[in-house]
C-alpha cells in the first residue's frame, strides 16, 4: 500500500501503521469517522468517499476546511513559503529571528494556516504542541534553509494530493468539537477510528488526556452501533498500558511492535507495543506479531535514537 502522506507533521502520526490499521477495518457502506483527526493521515488513505472528521485543536480543522473549500491552495502554499523560507534564509541568529516572528504572529491571534504549516514543518522534530492559552509552544528546527525548493515542492505535493482526496461538504465534514459530540453520531453502518492521546504517557498535543477521557470514551465506544477500531498503546518494555485491563481487554486486541521516531520525551521515542481494539471479528489479521522485530533491527533503532538524542541535546533551546 503507499500510503499518502498528508502536509501536516505532528507527534504521533500513524503514517507507518496505516496500512495496518486498514487491513484489519471492514468495509462498511457508511461514514469513516474518526474523532481525534490529527494530521489526517488515516482518513486521507481510508478511501472512503463520505467521513466525519474531528479534532480538539481548532487550527487543523481550520487548515484542512480552507483545503476543502479551496481557500488553500498548493500554487498559494508554494508563494508563501517561497517567501517566507527566502526570509528565514536570511535572518539573524540562523534564522531563529524569523521563526519567532511568524510563531508570535501567529499566536497573537492571526492563526493563520499557512503559518500553521510554517511552524509545523520548521519546528524542532516534527513536534505539535500547544500551551495552556492555545499558543504553539514549540522550538525552530534551527535549519535556516528549511524551506529549500524541494521540500518546498515536497510540501505542495502533499497538499496538492489531499486536495483532491477531500470530498465537498456535506460528503466529508469537519468538526472542532470534543469525540464526546462526535461518537454518538455514527451509526451501524460506519465505522470509527479512534487515535486519542495515549493514556500514561506523555501527551503533548492540543488537550491532554485523563483517565476520565478514558472513561468516557470506553462509555461511548461500548454502546455505539457502529464498528469501532481503537488505537492505544499496549506495553513497552518497562510497563503496561493499565488501560488495557480497566477497559479494552473484554473486546478483540492485535498487536505489533513500533517505533516512535519522533517526540518530546525520551520514552516516546522507543519500541512500543501498538494495539488496535475493535468490536468485530478480527480472525483475518494475525494477533500479536510483536517479538518478530528482528534483534539487529531493535539494536539499529537504538543506535539511531542514540544519536537522535545526541543531535537533541546540542540542538535544543
Ligand atoms: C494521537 S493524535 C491523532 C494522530 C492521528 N491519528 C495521526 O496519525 O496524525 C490525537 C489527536 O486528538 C486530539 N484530541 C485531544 N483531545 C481530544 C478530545 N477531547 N476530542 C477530540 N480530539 C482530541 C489532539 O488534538 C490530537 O490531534
Amino acid at each position: 500500500m503507499r500510503v499518502i502522506i498528508p502536509p501536516i507533521k505532528s507527534q504521533g502520526i500513524k503514517t507507518k501503521l496505516v496500512p495496518w490499521i486498514m487491513e484489519l477495518a471492514p468495509k462498511v457502506k457508511g461514514n469513516w469517522i474518526e474523532p481525534f483527526l490529527g494530521t489526517g493521515v488515516v482518513a486521507f488513505n481510508s478511501g472512503y468517499k463520505k467521513a466525519i472528521l474531528n479534532d480538539t485543536n481548532p487550527h487543523i480543522i481550520n487548515f484542512y476546511k480552507g483545503v476543502q473549500q479551496k481557500i488553500i491552495t498548493a500554487p498559494l502554499m508554494k508563494n508563501y513559503l517561497e517567501q517566507e523560507g527566502e526570509i528565514l534564509s536570511k535572518a539573524d541568529n540562523n534564522g531563529y529571528e524569523h521563526y519567532l516572528k511568524v510563531r508570535t504572529r501567529f499566536n497573537s491571534g492571526e492563526y493563520s494556516p499557512y503559518d500553521f504549516i510554517f511552524l509545523s514543518r520548521a519546528g524542532f522534530n516534527g513536534m505539535m504542541r500547544f500551551g495552556s492559552k492555545g499558543n504553539w509552544n514549540i522550538p525552530f528546527c534551527k535549519k535556516p534553509d528549511r524551506f529549500a525548493q524541494a521540500y518546498i515542492t515536497k510540501i505542495t505535493n502533499q497538499l496538492a494530493t489531499v486536495s483532491q482526496i477531500i470530498q465537498p461538504e456535506p460528503d466529508w465534514t469537519f468538526y472542532n468539537k470534543s469525540f464526546v459530540d462526535i461518537i454518538p453520531l455514527a451509526t451501524e453502518n460506519d465505522i470509527i477510528y479512534c487515535d486519542p492521546p495515549y493514556y500514561g504517557r506523555y501527551v503533548d498535543y492540543y488537550n491532554g488526556w485523563s483517565e476520565q477521557d478514558e472513561g468516557l470514551l470506553f462509555e461511548l465506544l461500548n454502546k455505539t452501533k457502529a464498528k469501532f477500531i481503537l488505537s492505544t498503546w499496549h506495553h513497552n518494555d518497562w510497563r503496561e498500558n493499565e488501560m488495557i485491563n480497566k477497559y479494552w481487554n473484554k473486546f478483540n486486541i492485535v498487536t505489533k511492535d513500533h517505533f516512535y521516531h519522533n517526540g518530546g520525551n525520551i520514552e516516546n521515542r522507543r519500541t512500543v507495543v501498538e494495539a488496535l481494539i475493535c468490536n468485530f471479528d478480527n480472525d483475518h489479521i494475525d494477533k500479536h506479531n510483536h517479538g518478530k522485530l528482528a534483534k539487529r533491527r531493535v539494536e539499529q533503532l537504538e543506535i539511531f535514537e542514540l544519536c537522535e538524542e545526541h543531535s537533541t541535546a546540542h540542538n535544543s533551546v
